[in-house]
């Protein structure tokens, strides 16, 4: 019995030497102190020995026992120190790495534009004034002086929601003129800007839907010298006092005269390409004194009365100052193009 327990002693002494982590740690426990290890046993059958030996080998079997569980505390917590120091080693931050940088979101170049043109005509005394897409026909071709089965109306190919109510969508964003002028008495200043849409294919420079600013100024002697001097004033603050910007005659039935407003194309220098198509001036607005009918239909006394209006085409502000050659750019969502502004 003596030299079994010798036996033990040595193995297990030399096989927790070898213990290399907590687990293995407990394997050894149990095959030494568990419920079936070997000195367990070896205490179980001490009830089978005779007197004597019982004594004797029940203390040195005792005396084993203290010794492996004292080694068995001493190389856990080695063991635990060990591990320990290995998580944190691997969990460790290293606070000198770079920081991943954080995306920002940007303003859409027409979000952009529509602020930078409402703060010009702001800062000029306009009011910013808002109204619906879903428009009648009154409001968007007859009381703007463009009658049922007028050819003028061809200038505006129009997206119908229920032709036979004479509901659509608005081809532009004149209609305004009317509304407003409908719940106000002069003098109005005041810019309208929103979404319209056209029924059209679309090509490098038609999109069946972009946004327009309306501009309306009416009162007592208002003349063609004011339009001319807003516009240019406006066209000045946006594009800085070198650019050069042309009127020409026009034809919209609810103005009388009517003109166009084109700015110097300066991608190709006035040669002509792409986002000029070849002319060299990129037109951004019609404009013109509004017609004495529109005025009459209101309300207002053409007689006492006069007034201008403009209707600008924003996604021209950014083409003309990027260079951009398309405007199905702005709206099909290609981040390799948006995020160039
Ligand atoms: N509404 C016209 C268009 O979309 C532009 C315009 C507005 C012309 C106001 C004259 C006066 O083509």
């Amino acid at each position: 019995m003596q030299s079994k327990l010798e036996e033990i002693r040595s193995q297990a002494l030399s096989e927790l030497e070898r213990v290399g982590s907590l687990k293995e740690l407990d394997a050894w426990r149990v095959s030494y102190l568990g419920r079936k290890g070997k000195l367990t046993q070896i205490l179980r059958s001490l009830k089978d020995l005779p007197l004597e030996q019982r004594r004797e080998v029940g203390s040195a079997a005792n005396e084993l026992k203290e010794l492996l569980e004292e080694r068995l505390a001493e190389r856990e917590k080695e063991l635990q120190e060990v591990e320990l120091s290995v998580y944190v080693e691997r969990s460790r931050l290293d606070v000198t790495l770079p920081g991943r940088p954080i995306e920002l979101g940007r303003l859409h170049p027409t979000t952009q534009a529509l602020r930078q043109i409402c703060e010009v005509f702001s800062s000029m005394g306009f009011e910013i004034v808002e109204g619906p897409e879903v428009e009648w026909d009154y409001y968007n071709f007859e009381a703007l002086n463009i009658p049922p089965e007028h050819p003028a109306r061809d200038m505006w190919a129009t997206l119908w929601i229920d032709p036979e109510k004479g509901m659509l969508l608005r081809t532009h964003t004149s209609p305004m003129q009317i509304r407003l002028m409908e719940k106000r008495r002069p003098p109005i200043r005041a810019i309208m800007p929103g979404r319209v849409y056209r029924y059209e294919a679309t090509d490098a420079t038609h999109e069946s839907m972009f946004y327009q600013v309306e501009g309306l100024a009416v009162d007592k002697g208002i003349s063609l010298a004011h339009l001319k001097g807003t516009l240019y004033e406006f066209a000045r603050r946006l594009f800085g006092p070198g650019r050069k910007a042309r009127f020409r005659c026009d034809y919209f039935p609810f103005v009388e005269p009517g003109v166009e407003m084109a700015i110097e194309c300066l991608r190709c220098g006035g040669e002509g390409c792409r986002v000029c198509s070849g002319q060299g001036w990129v037109e951004i607005l019609g404009a013109g004194m509004v017609h004495p009918k529109v005025l009459e239909r209101v309300g207002y006394d053409p007689e006492v009365y006069t007034g201008f209006a403009f209707g600008l085409g924003v996604e021209r502000i950014p083409m003309l100052k990027y260079g951009i050659d398309d405007i199905r750019l702005f709206y099909s969502n290609d981040l390799r193009f948006l995020e160039q502004f």
